[in-house]
């Protein structure tokens, strides 16, 4: 029997715990200094920061399924304004899964990470990941189309990420997708890396009329 190509589509509310341990893989490097305890800790901090509003992923998250699995994701982030956090309980949950010291710098880092605030008019990229054993398939190009469906579904005429220099995986994937190079800017890596990195930040321009168009 022939596979089914993989399916993209919003994500539910059952797609948190596969997201966590999805991103727990696809970002191992960036979060292994703070998880040293493995893969299912690394998703059960996912999960706890998920959860309480650290990474808002209700609303504007697409996923990519291949055979009923999770292999890919996108969220997206409409609003400069800062989710709404509950700081004590992520902490305690993070705690639970690696220990108080770890869990203090872990919630000191997510604090003093800026966050990605979309300028008016645009969204922002904030996480696109694949599993490593489905990438090069076109999976990410399809997720970064996706995105763009829902960005010009709201009305919004940009889309922007923040990539580091070094991910050049990521800067082609990008460019080839329509993305330019705005700037390059050095900032205190994502969620839970203590270290400071050098970012692009890539836009590409949404066509609205196409949508306008075809839902005419
Ligand atoms: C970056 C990432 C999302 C790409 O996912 P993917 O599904 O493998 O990408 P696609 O198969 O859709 O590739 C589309 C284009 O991206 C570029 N690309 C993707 N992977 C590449 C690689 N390893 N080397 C060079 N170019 C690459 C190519 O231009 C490719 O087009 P082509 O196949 O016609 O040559 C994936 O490698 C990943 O999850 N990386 C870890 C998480 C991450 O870094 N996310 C981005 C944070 S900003």
């Amino acid at each position: 029997m022939t596979p089914r190509p993989p399916d993209i589509s919003e994500a539910t509310a059952a797609d948190l715990s596969p997201i966590a341990e999805l991103l727990s893989i696809a970002f191992a490097d960036e979060y292994a200094p703070l998880f040293t305890r493995g893969d299912d800790a690394r998703r059960r901090c996912l999960e706890a920061i998920m959860t309480h509003g650290f990474l808002e992923w209700r609303d504007s998250t697409v996923v990519c399924r291949a055979d009923g699995k999770l292999v890919g994701v996108a969220i997206l982030r409409w609003t400069p304004r800062q989710p709404r956090r509950r700081v004590l309980p992520c902490l305690q949950a993070l705690a639970a899964v690696i220990g108080w010291p770890r869990a203090l710098l872990a919630m000191g880092s997510l604090l003093l990470t800026p966050e990605q605030r979309p300028p008016r008019g645009a969204c922002e990229l904030l996480v696109l990941a694949v599993h490593p054993e489905h990438r090069q398939r076109g999976i990410a190009r399809r997720l970064v189309a996706a995105c763009e469906d829902a960005a010009c579904a709201r009305g919004r005429s940009r889309i922007t990420v923040a990539v580091d220099v070094r991910n050049a995986p990521a800067i082609a994937l990008y460019q080839s997708c329509g993305f330019r190079h705005v700037e390059s800017r050095l900032i205190l890596a994502d969620l839970l890396a203590f270290r400071a990195s050098r970012y692009h930040r890539m836009q590409k321009r949404v066509d609205l009329s196409k949508w306008q168009n075809a839902s005419s």
